[in-house]
């Protein structure tokens, strides 16, 4: 995706080629225009000054392959906290689902690895009793499900032949998987089958909606 600015580049060059980009990530500019055109315009210097558009939140450490991670939009390389944060690292970039964005706004230090954060992944409205959903945080397939009023994540993918567990049935805790019905129980990921139990991670119901806890990065 790296691309060489003209020289003359403009703030809505920039968005142009930005806004189609974090659209297919899920994100969109921020609905604070004066913030975006600020941002927007101090990569301009950068871009003038470095050669390309680093995030200006960001530090560059001189090795250009670790500088490419903070060149705007950095988001395939933070999925994990971004999800997590609704935003990038300056709020320049939020969630689709975010309709305003102005709370958003403030540079944020990159979290340690291993870093429990709680990641938003879908109202409640939308998991009715009894089903489960796919969701995907950062990389990961999970099945989020719900069983009452209580709810649950473990990894999306049966042990047996790689099924979306998704797609099967959930029966009391049981996850049911749609291609040959092993089962999982949605409290620990436990099946009846040696060696085949899948991750668990913990989830909660806050605000009307559903929360994932994972560790980010690496130490996933
Ligand atoms: S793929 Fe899940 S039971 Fe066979």
């Amino acid at each position: 995706m790296r691309r060489v600015f003209f020289e003359g580049t403009t703030v809505d060059d920039l968005k142009a080629y930005m806004g189609p980009f974090a659209e297919r990530l899920g994100y969109k500019f921020n609905t604070e225009i004066e913030f975006v055109d600020e941002v927007l315009e101090s990569e301009l210097v950068v871009l003038e000054r470095d050669g390309d558009v680093y995030c200006p939140c960001r530090v560059r450490v001189g090795d250009p392959k670790e500088d490419l991670k903070i060149v705007c939009p950095c988001i395939p390389f933070y999925l994990d906290e971004f999800a997590a944060l609704r935003k990038c690292w300056c709020g320049l970039f939020i969630r689709e689902d975010v309709e305003d964005g102005a709370d958003l706004i403030g540079v944020i230090e990159q979290p340690e690895p291993g870093t429990q954060v709680d990641v938003p992944v879908c109202l409640v409205e939308d998991l009715q009793p009894g089903t489960a959903r796919h969701v995907k945080v950062g990389k990961v397939d999970l099945a989020v499900v719900r069983v009452g009023e209580e709810v649950f994540a473990l990894s999306n993918v049966c042990r047996h032949a790689f099924a979306p567990l998704d797609e099967g049935f959930v029966d009391g805790y049981a996850l049911v998987c749609p291609w040959h019905g092993w089962r999982y129980d949605v409290r620990d990921g436990t099946t009846d089958h040696p060696n085949a139990d899948v991750r668990t991670f913990p989830a909660m119901i806050r605000n009307g909606e559903v929360l994932v806890t994972v560790p980010l990065g690496r130490a996933r």
